[in-house]
């Protein structure tokens, strides 16, 4: 995947340069990117002089990063218990039946990315649905079709 990587000059120019920078740098990637590109975690480990299998330790550690590509629309389905009760998994199913992925993935034409998260603190307005962060309350399985037409 290309990446214009003249970016990451500004997140290092953020930061002093050393190690206890570094979960803020790949906070800023993965803003960026929406995932941690390998390239990115190489130039991370040369300008905060650190080893890269720290980076990677690092990386991998933390469930907020993905060392894997991110679709353009990122689609979080809440499995905590009230999301549950009210049918996320019906949810869940459907989105994966439409976008012929698992929760998980990422459609092969880089379109969506399906996740499943835990309680997002919104129980109130479960089952909840996050689309590229924007709140979707009370969903219903018949919704999911347009879910994935406009943001
Ligand atoms: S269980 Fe879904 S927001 Fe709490």
């Amino acid at each position: 995947m290309n990446h214009d990587f003249s970016k990451l000059d500004s997140i290092f120019d953020r930061y002093p340069k050393n190690q206890e920078s570094l979960i803020a740098v790949l906070q800023d990637i993965q803003k960026e990117y929406q995932y941690l590109p390998c390239e990115a975690l190489e130039a991370t480990a040369n300008r905060l002089n650190v080893s890269l299998s720290k980076v990677f330790s690092v990386s991998t550690f933390y469930n907020a990063f993905s060392l894997k590509p991110k679709g353009e629309k990122i689609i979080r389905i809440c499995c905590g218990t009230a999301c549950h009760i009210r049918g996320a998994k019906m949810i869940q199913e459907q989105l994966e039946k439409l976008l012929e992925i698992k929760a998980g993935d990422t459609t092969a034409d880089m379109k969506f990315s399906l996740e499943v998260v835990a309680c997002v603190g919104a129980c109130a307005m479960a089952p909840v649905v996050i689309v590229n962060n924007k709140y979707k309350s009370n969903v219903k399985v018949s919704q999911a079709k347009s879910l994935i037409k406009k943001g």
